[in-house]
């Protein structure tokens, strides 16, 4: 089993080599401060790449916590399975790689979460989130990750080509923080995460 302080660094670094997007090292105290806080028993992770922050958030929940973890992309699937069998068998154990479209598989899942980590197709945030609503637990945390996506989602003239992306992002950004059901704050480190804390008892 490797240590996972440095095994993480290997797969930082393995991302970075071959250009596979993860979790901004600016953004992961955040998603730790997250993690700390809450002591989720249950994570829904949307968009798992290589295993990076599942195997991050694994480290940093209660030791007997459980997350599942959804990608689609087959190549970083088989890496994945490959970095979270290295970590060991505790941590195989408590990581579910499902293999597919999170639109069709979220409506199917299980919960309820603790945390749902989003950090997928981003012009698909609401979407994730309105699927996976009724599966939140009462003060469920949902994270989201690239939500000012390069400046340019609160910016009133988005470029052309980052246009769909810019509206559905501000179209998450405006239901997680007008919708009484979530109290939302907005974090600028890496590439802009949401936190939004699930009110779900008042409703
Ligand atoms: C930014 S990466 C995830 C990084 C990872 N959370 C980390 O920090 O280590 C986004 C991932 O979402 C996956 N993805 C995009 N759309 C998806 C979908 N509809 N269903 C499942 N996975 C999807 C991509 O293949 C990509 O690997």
């Amino acid at each position: 089993m490797t240590d996972i302080a440095s095994l993480l660094t290997n797969i930082r670094r393995y991302a970075q080599d071959t250009r596979v997007p993860i979790l901004a090292a600016a953004s992961e105290q955040v998603l730790i401060e997250v993690i700390l806080a809450q002591k989720p028993a249950r994570i829904l992770e949307i968009g798992t790449a290589i295993g990076y922050s599942a195997l991050l958030m694994a480290a940093h929940m209660p030791a007997s916590g459980r997350i599942i973890t959804i990608e689609k992309d087959a190549g970083r699937i088989i890496l994945a399975r490959q970095f979270i069998h290295q970590a060991g068998i505790d941590y195989e154990n408590r990581i579910t790689l499902v293999e597919g479209d999170a639109a069709q598989i979220i409506p199917g899942i299980a919960g309820p979460f603790d945390l749902v980590f989003i950090d997928a197709a981003k012009a698909q945030y609401y979407n994730y989130l309105t699927a996976v609503l009724t599966q939140l637990s009462p003060r469920a945390a949902v994270v989201a990750d690239n939500v000012l996506f390069r400046g340019i989602v609160l910016d009133g003239q988005p470029p052309r080509r980052f246009r769909t992306i810019a509206t559905r992002m501000k179209q998450y950004l405006d239901f997680v923080s007008r919708d009484p059901r979530f109290q939302t704050e907005i974090r600028a480190a890496g590439d802009g995460l949401s936190i939004s804390y699930y009110q779900g008892d008042l409703v």
